[in-house]
């Protein structure tokens, strides 16, 4: 126990729940929800914001203010951090300075796992240890029964934590001891979002292209993508058996179709990069023995590193 090391200073209210009190660093968009969550909670709470004009409608729900990352972080021992990026989390971090020794740092901005390694680095310089965090999901549902919110790093610390972490979303879990292996989920995660948002884009471009609104192709849409999401289970086993027999279509009889999307897009006057993109890495995987298997082998063509 260090000299600043924080006082246990939970308390006990008379439903009995525990009031622990936090802070957080950062009130844009869902800093300022995580904040709020916290409240509702019933967690004294500490704020602080570069901009600290955006930390007064805090204090009228029960927030108190600090002037300084310092004399944020000294209120709680438990400091969460949700700002723009990872230079600025160690930006705030370094301000805050010996005033960290003995907290614990719960950093829910998004990053890459390098960046979460860096930062936890940066934390324990400072003496405190490190949680990294991702919020899948939008700030309006912040508190609710709707969020996830995800945390590694060392299993002890987010134990310690968890009852008041617990207050952003009731799917609060720990992934593993790495600081970086919730980025990576984030990431990958993310991977999935801007896939699935391109492939319902490029659609709408084709149909766009013919006339069709948007919102007349939504409701096909959802029904295609609820469907390959129900698909997942059964690729994943393939992907970590490294058998990939076949489900729907093998890769060579799909080769044929995404020929067709890519001379459809063509014939319309819509962008191929997708589809030629798709098309590119099938082949790819027909010209390594894999035709005659399941979609799923297609994980080897993303493993490779990208050439150039
Ligand atoms: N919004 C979402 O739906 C959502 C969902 C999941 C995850 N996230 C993640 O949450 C994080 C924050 O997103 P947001 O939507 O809250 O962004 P935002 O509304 O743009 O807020 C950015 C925050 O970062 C602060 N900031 C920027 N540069 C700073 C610096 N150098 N030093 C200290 N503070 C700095 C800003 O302070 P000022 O007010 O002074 O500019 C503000 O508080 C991001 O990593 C984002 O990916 C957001």
């Amino acid at each position: 126990m260090t000299a600043n090391a924080p006082q246990d200073t939970t308390s006990t209210d008379n439903d009995g729940a525990a009031r622990t009190p936090v802070t957080v660093l950062g009130l844009g968009r869902m800093g300022r929800a995580l904040a709020e969550a916290f409240l509702r909670a019933g967690h004294p709470t500490t704020v602080w914001n570069r901009t600290a004009a955006k930390a007064e409608p805090l204090a009228a729900q029960g927030a108190v203010i600090a002037a300084t990352p310092a004399e944020a972080v000294a209120a709680a021992p438990l400091v969460v951090v949700c700002v723009a990026d990872h230079a600025s989390v160690r930006a705030t971090l370094d301000a805050a300075g010996t005033a960290l020794d003995g907290r614990t740092v719960a950093n829910l901005t998004s990053g890459s796992s390098g960046e979460a390694r860096e930062t936890a680095a940066a934390a324990a310089r400072h003496g405190a240890t490190y949680l990294g965090g991702a919020v899948m999901a939008v700030p309006e549902t912040v508190g609710t029964a709707a969020a996830m919110l995800v945390f590694s790093g060392p299993r002890a610390d987010y134990d310690r934590h968890e009852p008041v972490l617990r207050s952003l979303g009731a799917g609060t879990s720990h992934l593993g001891d790495d600081h970086g292996l919730v980025s990576l989920n984030e990431m990958a995660v993310l991977s999935v979002m801007w896939n699935l948002l391109n492939g319902f884009l490029h659609g709408a471009a084709l149909l766009g292209a013919a006339g069709v609104g948007a919102a007349a192709f939504a409701p096909l849409a959802k029904v295609s993508a609820e469907t390959v999401a129900d698909w997942l289970p059964a690729y994943a086993q393939q992907i970590d058996d490294g058998a990939y027999p076949v489900l729907d279509a093998a890769i060579d009889q799909q080769r044929h179709t995404m020929r067709e999307l890519v001379g459809e897009s063509a014939a319309l006057g819509v962008s191929t990069e997708l589809p030629a993109l798709v098309l590119a890495l099938a082949d790819r995987a027909s010209a390594a023995g894999r035709g005659g298997d399941g979609y799923a082998a297609l994980i080897e063509q993303f493993r490779k590193p990208s050439e150039g």
